[in-house]
């Protein structure tokens, strides 16, 4: 579990502020949800037997007795709030997302945390391949937007309908019991709980075993072939580059249909930046009425790492001004004049000289903040009415102005900043 420090922050928040800004633009709608949820809601929604459910989870009893669990993911806890309150089941869609914590108990190391983050999206109520078009190209977007075009490649796969995985279900269990002496520890209990679940084996020597298995997409109903195709002829249209992976079988056991992962080869093991896909039977499993429903998350912490520092418009998280005051009574008539700038002008960053010192030491702060400039009241500008104004970035002279011009120029000033 990561501190995330004032210096790494710019980075979040652009990060967020352009996320925020991409999810606006295609008309959805944040939702904010709680961190802990009942345990059942999860073993029902992941799936039993899956690594979340099985080895992951921070589960605690609460002072009732109930089972509740720190959220490993977000759509569990997102499907159940439609349903309390009503979204969900009517004919309109929603589309929603949400943003935050996760926790997961994995085996801690670059790019895979206990608590991590992620921006969450879920659609419900739309069925067809063009919602899960519009996230993909929603996604796509923003990597662009993010300057991480090139960085990520997009794996694309379709799981097919309950019918036509349990029949391939068979298939698969009659391949992996021909080769049941390969299989590991994990893999063997798999076979019979949850067979698809091998294919997610991360083991080594696994691996020409997984390769050689039976396919799913050589396996899929009519209903769901098209459904894919129609997926890609529209990220074919619009130009969206994607691989088929038929290995893509995700962690987690709501999916049916597009299952679809951006990666990036620039983090080492933990390359998956974003992945989500369609999980039409889940709102009815908890409960609700037949509800088709497709979404994906994104590793803000895997996202961030990606990002290039020179990027981040740093400005824009640093104070405007840093406001100097050294002698008799000027500590007072800096407060004066700076609650007097902000009330004129609110959008501006001041970042005040507090605990005294010389002049040379508060100049120090002063460049170390970062502020572009810096303001200065000595005895005598407080006796004249005016203050110093010293740029420290450029190299410029120092100007005297009266506070009542200081208010103006500082507005026009801030309106050529970042
Ligand atoms: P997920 O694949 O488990 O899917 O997680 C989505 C993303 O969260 C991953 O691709 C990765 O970037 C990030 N992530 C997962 N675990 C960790 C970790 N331990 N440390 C750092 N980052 C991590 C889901 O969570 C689904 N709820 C996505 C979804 C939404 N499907 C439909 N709707």
């Amino acid at each position: 579990m990561n501190d995330i420090l004032p210096e790494e922050t710019p980075v979040w928040r652009y990060l967020e502020e352009t996320v925020t800004r991409v999810l606006a633009g295609y008309g959805y709608e944040e939702i904010r949800l709680p961190i802990v949820e009942k345990t059942e809601l999860f073993k029902r929604s992941i799936g039993e037997v899956t690594d979340i459910v099985e080895k992951e989870m921070y589960t605690f009893e609460d002072r009732n007795g109930d089972s509740l669990t720190l959220r490993p993911e977000g759509t569990a806890g997102c499907v159940r709030a439609m349903l309390e309150h009503g979204r969900v089941g009517n004919r309109q869609a929603q589309r929603v997302w949400y943003r935050g914590p996760m926790f997961r108990h994995e085996r801690p190391q670059k790019g895979r945390y206990r608590q991590f983050h992620q921006v969450g999206i879920e659609v419900f109520g739309l069925e067809g391949p063009d919602v899960d078009a519009e996230l993909i190209l929603m996604t796509a977007r923003l990597w662009r937007q993010l300057g991480l075009a090139d960085a990520v490649t997009l794996q694309l796969n379709s799981l097919g309908s309950v019918a036509s995985r349990a029949a391939y279900r068979e298939i698969l269990v009659e391949y992996l019991q021909t080769h049941y002496e390969t299989l590991d520890e994990d893999s063997r209990r798999r076979l019979l709980t949850n067979p698809l679940r091998v294919l997610d084996s991360k083991n080594p020597a696994m691996q020409a075993l997984i390769e050689a298995a039976p396919r799913l997409m050589e396996h899929l109903d009519a209903e769901s072939r098209a459904h894919f195709d129609g997926l890609c002829a529209i990220l074919d249209a619009v130009g969206v580059r994607y691989e088929i992976n038929t290995r893509l079988v995700r962690g987690l056991d709501y999916y049916g249909r597009t299952v679809f992962e951006w990666v990036t080869d620039r983090l080492g093991a933990q390359g998956t930046v974003c992945a989500g896909g369609r999980y039409d039977g889940l709102v009815e499993q908890l409960g609700g009425k037949p509800t088709p429903a497709v979404g994906f998350a994104m590793g803000l912490e895997r996202l961030t790492a990606l990002i290039d520092p020179a990027a981040v418009p740093m400005e824009r998280f640093r104070p405007h001004a840093y406001l100097v005051s050294v002698g008799e009574g000027t500590e007072i008539a800096a407060q004066v004049l700076a609650d007097r700038l902000r009330e004129a002008l609110p959008e501006l960053r001041l970042l005040m000289n507090c605990g005294g010192g010389n002049f040379k030491a508060q100049m120090k702060r002063a460049d170390r903040s970062g502020a572009p400039l810096a303001l200065i009241l000595g005895e005598d500008e407080v006796a004249r009415g005016v203050a110093g104004v010293k740029p420290l970035r450029d190299g410029g002279e120092q100007a005297t102005v009266s506070q009542d011009a200081l208010v103006a120029d500082l507005a026009e000033w801030l309106r050529s900043q970042p």
